[in-house]
């Protein structure tokens, strides 16, 4: 059996302004998914994965310039909320093609599992900035930028804490679609948003690198401000966003975000973690504890 695990990712900032050659920061989280393969006398017939064998394949087959893949068993476990803005389908795609290109005995390196990643997050969505299957392969926190190497940065903030807005109706195709059609309309003004937004970002590297709580928490609070001017954060996302503000606290969308009703899982940081416990109990919202900067994609042993 092969068996490999990728991690999910959060968007510290700097979504949707990448997808246009602005810089974003990311991060691999302590969320993984775990992908088996083990070979098989007999096609799977495991109906949940059909649909992703059908995007990975034909990728696989197309790279490795092959016609047929023997049969094999898929299992996939994960940890990470499917469609919240953590990766996911980034996540799975990287473990599954490794794990496909070990059971092929083809010697993979992280690099080209990146490369087939980026090709089944086009099919996933569209236009994809190739963010978020850089930083589940290589892991870590990670400057990245579409037209230069990313770089990996060094965090002295690690904890932070996800609360579920409600899953996005929408896809992460269409809130990319949503800001492409605002840029058309309001150029100048989604311009505005995007050079702020990379302002921001060139101050959150330092804020992290030194640990500064404080510029922390104003860098995300102005992101997620341009954010909501940009269109992509929904009332009740917005709602929960105001009141952790009110504890001391700070959250923002992380990734497409969603409008029509919930916008994934709101990325929180609070200089007194507890403070932000005790609301989410009292507003009964679903919160997670995570660690920034994880291991990338992992052959499990
Ligand atoms: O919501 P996610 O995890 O699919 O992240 C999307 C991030 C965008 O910047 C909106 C798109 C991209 O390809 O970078």
């Amino acid at each position: 059996m092969i068996s490999f695990s990728a991690p999910g990712k959060i968007h510290l900032l700097g979504e949707h302004a990448v997808v246009y050659g602005k810089p974003a920061v990311l991060a691999a989280i302590d969320l993984r998914v775990h992908v088996k393969i083990s070979p098989s006398r007999h096609a799977d017939l495991n109906k949940e994965s059909d649909s992703l064998k059908k995007i990975i394949e034909p990728i696989v087959k197309k790279e490795l310039k092959i016609k047929k893949i023997p049969p094999y068993d898929l299992k996939i476990l994960s940890e990470i909320p499917v469609g919240s803005g953590l990766g996911s389908s980034a996540a799975v795609s990287s473990a599954y093609i490794a794990a496909i290109l070990s059971f092929l005995n083809v010697k993979w390196n992280l690099e080209l599992v990146n490369n087939l990643a980026y090709e089944a997050e086009k099919v996933f969505h569209g236009n994809p900035s190739g963010a978020d299957n850089f930083v589940v392969v290589y892991g870590g926190v990670v400057w990245f930028h579409k037209q230069t190497e990313p770089v990996k940065l060094s965090s002295q903030i690690k904890q932070f804490m996800l609360i579920d807005s409600g899953k996005p109706v929408e896809s992460t195709k269409e809130m990319v679609e949503k800001v492409r059609i605002k840029l058309q309309e309001s150029r100048i003004e989604v311009q505005k948003i995007f050079d702020d937004q990379e302002r921001l970002v060139k101050e959150l590297v330092v804020a992290l690198k030194d640990g500064n709580q404080n510029q922390l928490i104003s860098i995300i609070r102005q992101g997620e401000k341009n954010l909501e001017s940009l269109g992509v954060v929904g009332r009740k996302a917005q709602n929960i966003i105001r009141l952790v503000e009110k504890t001391g606290g700070v959250a923002k969308i992380s990734g497409a975000g969603g409008v029509k009703s919930g916008s994934g899982m709101l990325l929180c940081y609070h200089p007194h973690p507890k403070t932000l416990l005790s609301f989410t109990k009292t507003h009964y919202l679903p919160t997670l504890s995570i660690a920034l900067g994880e291991k990338g994609l992992l052959l499990c042993r």
